[in-house]
């Protein structure tokens, strides 16, 4: 969608991921502090996103959707404030249907001007549109009524579609939204990943600046995965443009979280301008080779090793669209080093189990 927002992919912070339905304004109050005081922020993630639950369970009299009072007593308002002050950005969620998919608030279906009138008014940036009880007509129409009624108020909002690939949304979500989930919910396990990974793989030529695929929300940090695991997670998801939200708890991450997450050489190639979604281009006995284009005529390359058993996987300069003879140089991105320069023709590297390794080629 062109409204001016997520030309590259958003990157911040959800609250599903870690704390589900227990949520409340002083948690995301601290978790704007934590986004700001850990760095983060600085680094580009910017949108502090409130996901299920946070309204009470009916409409007031007018119509319209109140937080829930027992844990947003200041109200939504004044957070978006608290946020913006900041510098930073707000989400919320709500539902194309009758209720949002925990159950315990309504959904916007038949309310979409309302609710988007309120959005507004209360200075959200971000909405994520979930897809929970609806009245079983097709997802395009409910989803383009938001997106319609989004457009209709003065404030751009980005506007990311969670549809769960159920109807291929990489073929019609991207003249209504920003973004759109490719697959049911991430788990934090690694076979989620992997899964989510190839799927998400399918739908690469349709991203691009202001709309792209999402393979839903990190779970680095949230205690599942190894440290392996976890850098797979994020390497893979940055080369495939996903939006970045983080979805463990940054008042508490660990030193290894941060250092994922705060990869700045990785977040770069994910917010790079060109938009092009990298995709796998090699994969035989789990050992991958993913690859991509980057602006200024780089490349970059994912060696990801799925299988148990460390092993060489190596990449031939041609089959990522570069010329044999030529010089490049290899950027290592999470070495954070140049593993020499001037190197032709092809590139192998070990890699542990369920690790990967991330470079840049450049030509020179
Ligand atoms: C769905 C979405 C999740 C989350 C929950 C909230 O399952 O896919 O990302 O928003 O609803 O109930």
């Amino acid at each position: 969608l062109t409204n001016g927002v997520a030309r590259t992919p958003p990157m911040g912070w959800n609250s599903w991921n870690h704390f589900q339905c227990n949520i409340d304004e002083w948690t995301v109050k601290n978790t704007a502090d934590a986004l700001i005081s850990t760095g983060l922020a600085a680094l580009g993630y910017k949108y502090i996103n409130i996901d299920d639950c946070w309204a009470e369970g009916k409409r007031d009299w007018r119509g319209n959707l109140r937080e829930k009072s027992s844990t947003f007593p200041s109200g939504i308002k004044s957070l978006a404030d608290y946020v913006h002050a900041k510098g930073l950005k707000l989400g919320i969620y709500s539902d194309a249907g009758y209720k949002t998919c925990s159950k315990t608030m309504p959904g916007s279906l038949g309310h979409e001007d309302i609710d988007a009138r309120t959005f507004a008014e209360w200075g959200i940036d971000y909405l994520k549109y979930d897809n929970c009880y609806h009245d079983g007509s097709k997802p395009l129409d409910r989803f383009a009524r938001m997106s319609y009624a989004l457009q209709k108020v003065a404030r751009p909002i980005l506007y990311a579609i969670c549809e769960w690939g159920e109807e291929n949304p990489a073929k019609w979500a991207s003249q209504y939204g920003n973004a759109w989930r490719t697959t049911t919910d991430i788990k934090d396990i690694w076979e989620s990943i992997t899964s989510i990974a190839d799927e998400n793989n399918i739908w690469g030529r349709y991203a691009g600046p202001g709309r792209w695929n999402d393979p839903d929300m990190l779970e680095v940090g949230n205690g599942g995965m190894s440290l392996e695991e976890y850098q797979s997670h994020f390497s893979i998801w940055a080369i495939m443009k996903a939006p970045l939200l983080i979805g463990c708890d940054i008042r508490s991450a660990s030193r290894e979280t941060l250092w994922i997450l705060g990869n700045k050489e990785v977040i770069d190639v994910n917010q790079d301008p060109l938009g092009v979604q990298a995709r796998k281009i090699r994969s035989k006995a789990g050992l991958e080779v993913w690859a991509g284009p980057l602006s200024s005529r780089r490349v970059v390359i994912v060696l990801w090793n799925r299988s148990k058993y460390r092993a060489p996987i190596s990449v031939g300069w041609r089959e990522v669209g570069l010329s044999p003879s030529n010089p490049v140089s290899v950027r290592d991105l999470w070495a954070h080093s140049f593993i020499s320069k001037g190197i032709r023709s092809r590139l192998t590297a070990h890699v542990a189990p369920h690790a990967c390794k991330m470079y840049i080629l450049t030509s020179i």
